[in-house]
């Protein structure tokens, strides 16, 4: 791996790193702080009925930001280097302790209604295989960030649609609200830097890109099928769910130039299939 700081090369283009920097003050501008944001003191309220189900769900999410979390630290270089703009890795650094805080608030949330350890092997391992696929083989820069693309739409629809449940947890939607304005900037983020790398590729790197992705998609639908019940035992309805993702996948290909490489429709069939 190269190893020369990225800090010293010049831009390559002055107005991407502009947009670099800009995001990194916006994550600045409107940073929350995981202790004193939250009102901790007002209590959980989650019904006995659904307690198994939600706990289980939020062990998923802290499982998949942890995963998120040691992934961009492993990245964050290697993305630098590959784009050879210092600008990145001043964004990349916000976006980490973004995914840092997500996680500590996760976790203080669990230990605060104790209720750390409602997750299975299983589903620990998809977690871990999903974290492995993003940040290993070759194009894994590009890889990484497609993959990011679909696990922050993934997570911001679970934050939307838990936020318009009725009997979710008060606190926990303090949490999902400040987690989600972190979220949609993260995936701007990726809509500025995206279609650059996309473009750079050659023909055999898009095909290696685009076929890791499904079969990343093809794990993250795995997923989804051995939570699907505790997901409907919380009222959100699944099949509502995946047709709302992969709507709004398919409106952020198109955004971001990558439809006719990303493939909308295959995303569909291996999303349906594997749930
Ligand atoms: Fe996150
Ligand atoms: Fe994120």
């Amino acid at each position: 791996m190269k190893r020369s700081p990225s800090a010293v090369r010049p831009h390559r283009s002055a107005e991407q790193a502009d947009a670099f920097r800009t995001l990194f003050r916006q994550q600045g501008d409107r940073l929350w702080n995981a202790d004193r944001d939250v009102d901790w003191a007002a209590g959980s309220e989650i019904p006995d009925a659904r307690r198994a189900a939600w706990l289980r769900m939020m062990n998923v999410f802290l499982g998949l930001e942890v995963m998120g979390l040691d992934t961009i630290q492993v990245m964050m270089s290697q993305a630098t280097h590959q784009v050879r703009d210092p600008a990145l890795n001043l964004y990349l650094a916000a976006q980490c302790q973004d995914e840092a805080r997500h996680v500590y608030v996760l976790d203080r949330y669990l230990t605060e209604v104790d209720g750390h350890g409602y997750i299975s092997k299983p589903e620990e391992f998809l977690i871990e295989r999903f974290g492995g696929m993003a940040s290993w083989g070759l194009y894994r820069v590009e890889n990484w960030l497609t993959s990011t693309l679909f696990s922050e739409n993934f997570a911001a629809l679970f934050l939307q649609q838990a936020l318009e449940l009725d009997d979710v947890d008060p606190l926990a939607k303090q949490i999902f609200r400040l987690i989600l304005r972190d979220e949609v900037r993260h995936v701007n983020f990726l809509h500025t830097i995206l279609p650059l790398l996309i473009d750079r590729l050659p023909a055999a790197g898009r095909l290696y890109v685009w076929q890791s992705q499904l079969l990343l998609a093809g794990a993250v639908a795995l997923g989804l099928r051995r939570i699907k019940a505790d997901v409907a035992a919380l009222g959100i309805d699944v099949d509502v769910y995946k047709a709302t993702l992969i709507e709004n996948l398919g409106a952020q290909f198109e955004d971001a130039g990558l439809d006719s490489f990303l493939k909308i429709d295959t995303y569909a069939r291996v999303i349906n299939a594997a749930t």
